[in-house]
């Protein structure tokens, strides 16, 4: 167990420099998973340094799987990966998830493809959170789950799956990978529909190792028994942790900010227009596809915010992102309201709850919904006591708050930021103008 540190977070002034950021969160995981059960070496370079990701591969490792790390000072942190196949080792532990819901429930649609039983288990933030969005329809493809009533840890007796056609209650793209992984291994043919569109790097993903899958509006398909080749790829930076950045810049009108090598895949990049909505000035330059995935440089300067409404599809496009926007709204002109965002309640803290709380203790106005916030701007802020809820975003986002607020601000429980992002706090100190 870490234990829990302070930050003593002062007043800013503007973002200036170029950066370019650990490879993103999301792909790192179905990546790592993906070459796993590939066959052949895969080397993936700017491998996300979060500590979710390391949960990944300490998994894969007690699966039978061989990785190693290699230092590399311009390809980043590097992973390669030795394939083992679709068929794994049964682990003699209980996996560990640490606070990773990625981990637990994309690795759940591969475990439950195996021949022989896995027990997942995770922190005290993942074991309250919701599962049966894939234990029922792991187990309409044959699998058996025990649980402690949809919560961790799941015992999963892996079977020859059959293929399903899904309607995901939930718009959730954990569960569409998870579900895809299991598509894969299954027999026959599965097809997951999509209440809203969700970012789509399992598919993505999936098609870079050589998979082919259809994909029609918000249904794809695949077909189980296909067999995977490992890859080379370096991994785009992670657009939910630029987030931080950008909103910073948001903050102080003479900033200028460059962010290179950046995914820009158009179901993450949503971020980007609500910023120009608001008032930052941006242009992206030197756009690519890496297996797929867009990649670009992204340069922003800083403006007058105005206001901005976050609500269904957006809010699902935004779900990571929320937490850091909520956090500058105060200093908007009109505010920021959030709707249609339920799912936030159930992330690795009651998000809705944590940024209302820390909003209300640096002296703003904030409307707590069930669903949501509504967060007025044109508001001062002072410097107070903070916590992170242990959840990585909150702790971000309420560091981009301080540096608007009057006075100083002591976040307790930093140190989870190194879930997602550890070199956050020195690479904000970095950016900012002394
Ligand atoms: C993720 C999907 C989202 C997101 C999470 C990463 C992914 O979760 O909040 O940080 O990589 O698929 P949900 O699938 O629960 O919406």
């Amino acid at each position: 167990m870490t234990t829990e540190s302070q930050i003593i977070l002062r007043p800013g002034r503007n973002l200036r420099g170029s950066v370019s950021l650990p490879g993103d969160k999301s792909i790192s995981h179905r990546y790592a998973m993906l070459a796993a059960i590939a066959e052949g070496p895969s080397r993936l370079e700017n491998y996300s340094t979060g500590a979710d990701c390391t949960s990944t591969l300490r998994c894969l490792r007690s699966l039978g799987v061989k990785w190693e790390r290699k230092n590399d000072a311009d390809a980043g942190n590097v992973v390669e990966v030795q394939g083992s196949g679709p068929s794994l080792t049964a682990s003699v532990e209980p996996l560990d998830c640490g606070n990773s819901g990625s981990t637990i429930r994309m690795l759940s649609g591969i475990a439950a493809a195996q021949n022989f039983s896995t027990e997942l288990a995770g922190d005290e933030s993942l074991s309250r959170r919701p599962m049966q969005r894939i234990i029922a329809p792991l187990t309409a493809m044959g699998a058996k789950i025990e649980s402690d009533n949809g919560n961790l840890p799941l015992r999963i007796s892996g079977t020859l799956l059959k293929g399903i056609h899904y309607a995901m209650p939930v718009a959730s793209a954990q569960v569409k990978t998870c579900l895809l992984f299991a598509g894969l291994l299954a027999e026959g043919e599965t097809i997951i529909e999509e209440p809203l569109r969700t970012r789509d790097h399992g598919e993505l993903a999936l098609r870079a190792f050589g998979v082919t899958l259809d994909r029609k509006g918000n249904e794809t398909r695949i077909r189980g028994g296909q067999r995977l080749r490992g890859i080379d790829a370096r991994i785009p930076g992670d657009i939910s942790s630029a987030a931080f950045f950008l909103c910073a810049a948001a903050l102080f009108p003479e900033s200028q900010l460059t962010i290179t090598n950046l995914l820009m895949n158009p179901t993450r990049a949503r971020l980007l227009d609500i910023l120009l909505q608001l008032g930052l000035r941006i242009s992206v330059t030197q756009l690519e596809e890496i297996h797929g995935e867009l990649v670009g440089t992204v340069q922003a300067e800083g403006g007058s915010l105005k206001g901005a409404t976050i609500a269904g599809a957006d809010t699902a496009a935004l779900i990571d992102e929320i937490p850091v926007l909520a956090a500058i709204a105060p200093f908007t002109k009109q505010g920021i309201e959030v709707r249609d965002a339920k799912e936030l309640r159930v992330k690795e803290s009651d998000r809705i709850a944590s940024i209302a709380r820390n909003l209300r203790a640096m002296g703003a106005q904030v409307q707590e919904r069930e669903d949501g916030l509504r967060i007025p701007g044109s508001q001062r802020l002072h410097g107070a006591e903070l916590k992170s809820f242990g959840d990585h975003r909150i702790a971000m986002a309420f560091s981009i708050a301080a540096l608007r607020a009057e006075g100083e601000t002591m976040l307790r429980g930093s140190e989870c930021a190194a879930i997602s992002y550890p070199a956050f706090f020195a690479t904000l100190q970095q950016l900012i103008e002394n």
